[in-house]
């Protein structure tokens, strides 16, 4: 099913305009009659944040934004998906066209801006799959217009905790203007509390559900120490990086396309990303697990990110170029490094390359 997909659909999808394509596969996702997952090796089991995940690869939130197929994307092998964002109240986004492929760089660039169905219409979906099995995490984010952002966040955890595996606070949107703004000192400790606040309200009813905090891959060093010690003192289940970013290296080849606003993801994201993880892993000191995303397109670069810090990692752009044969091939990879090292689990592998990457040069 997935290799005729591969084969026959996808060259197609990369005639069509961007976000026309996504569509398309949304649609493809909901009616095809995808057949259950072979079983998974007990060796890619990961335990973090209190969860049981069946394997480290998760779907990236913004493919499927409004909870239309967390099922299907599970059945074809995924460990976990992060739906979302979803902010508040229902909001158009910007205008199209929005959402740019960078072929000869693997590249896309999105400036989406949050178009989200709303609370209330991602809740009903989720809820008719309350107990249906599979992680899915709900990432939450705030409306454009909102006067008070840190709200928008808090009433979503009181709204989807009954039906969230876990939560993502995404704060690193490149697209929402001052939202970044969020990972500052004390806005950033205002938000942690009030968000973990909210948490702890919830769990008497819907018991306690994980909260990570999702951030840019363009923070600096400096802001990123900050956002560490806030995390770690008010004791965040953990953290995602990264997002998209706002650069544009030099050696993109589609110069023309990387002149769109918004934020660039994909294999052109990959180096930076591994860095800034491997910078939040040495800080952070194994207090809280941490996904790694950002431009894994392979079981390689899947590796790297564990090798860089990462417990779970997820992916969204490579399934344009790639396919969904990736998620097969990343699991397989990673299975034969565990057999090659005689490693029991992958929890041997988080983190061994940290230490040095954070010494190399910084990448262009
Ligand atoms: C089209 C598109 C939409 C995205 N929407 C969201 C979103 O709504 N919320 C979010 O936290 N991240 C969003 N992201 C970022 C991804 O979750 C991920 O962090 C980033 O793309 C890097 O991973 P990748 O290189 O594997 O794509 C989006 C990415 C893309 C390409």
């Amino acid at each position: 099913m997935i290799g005729l997909f591969d084969t026959f659909a996808r060259p197609l999808m990369a005639l069509i305009e961007a976000e026309t394509a996504h569509a398309l596969a949304i649609k493809a996702l909901k009616f095809a009659p995808l057949p259950l997952p072979a079983a998974e090796d007990t060796r890619l089991a990961v335990r973090a944040f209190g969860l049981d995940f069946p394997n480290p690869l998760g779907m990236a939130a913004g493919f499927d934004k409004h909870a239309e197929v967390p099922d299907a994307l599970l059945r074809l092998g995924f460990g976990f998906v992060e739906i979302g964002t979803v902010t508040p109240r229902p909001q158009g986004g910007n205008p199209r066209p929005r959402l740019f492929r960078l072929p000869r760089d693997q590249g896309v660039i999105n400036r989406l801006g949050f178009n989200s169905e709303g609370a209330d219409a991602v809740l009903r979906r989720l809820a008719a799959r309350a107990h249906a099995a599979g992680i899915v995490g709900v990432n939450v984010g705030a409306n454009k217009e909102s006067t008070d952002r840190i709200a928008d966040y808090v009433r979503q955890i009181a709204l989807f905790a009954p039906v969230a595996s876990y939560f993502t606070c995404n704060i690193s949107s490149p697209n929402t203007p001052g939202l970044r703004d969020l990972q500052q000192g004390s806005v950033f400790d205002e938000l942690t509390a009030r968000v973990l606040e909210a948490r702890d309200r919830a769990s008497a009813c819907a018991g306690r559900k994980p909260v990570l905090i999702k951030i840019a891959p363009d923070v600096t060093l400096g802001e990123l120490d900050d956002i560490v010690n806030v995390a770690r003192r008010r004791r965040i289940d953990g953290m995602i990086i990264g997002n998209t970013t706002v650069a544009r290296p030099a050696w993109l080849r589609e110069q023309a396309i990387a002149k769109e606003a918004g934020g660039l993801s994909g294999r052109p994201l990959f180096k930076l990303a591994t860095r800034m993880l491997a910078e939040t892993y040495v800080r952070v000191e194994g207090a809280f697990p941490l996904i790694g995303v950002g431009g894994i397109d392979s079981g390689a670069t899947a590796l790297a990110k564990i090798r860089a810090g990462a417990s779970l990692v997820q992916l969204y752009s490579a399934l344009v170029f790639r396919g969904l044969g990736l998620v097969g091939e990343i699991k397989n990879t990673l299975r034969d490094a565990l057999t090659r090292g005689g490693h029991p689990s992958l929890d041997g592998l988080v983190g061994t390359d940290a230490a040095a990457m954070v010494t190399e040069k910084w990448p262009a």
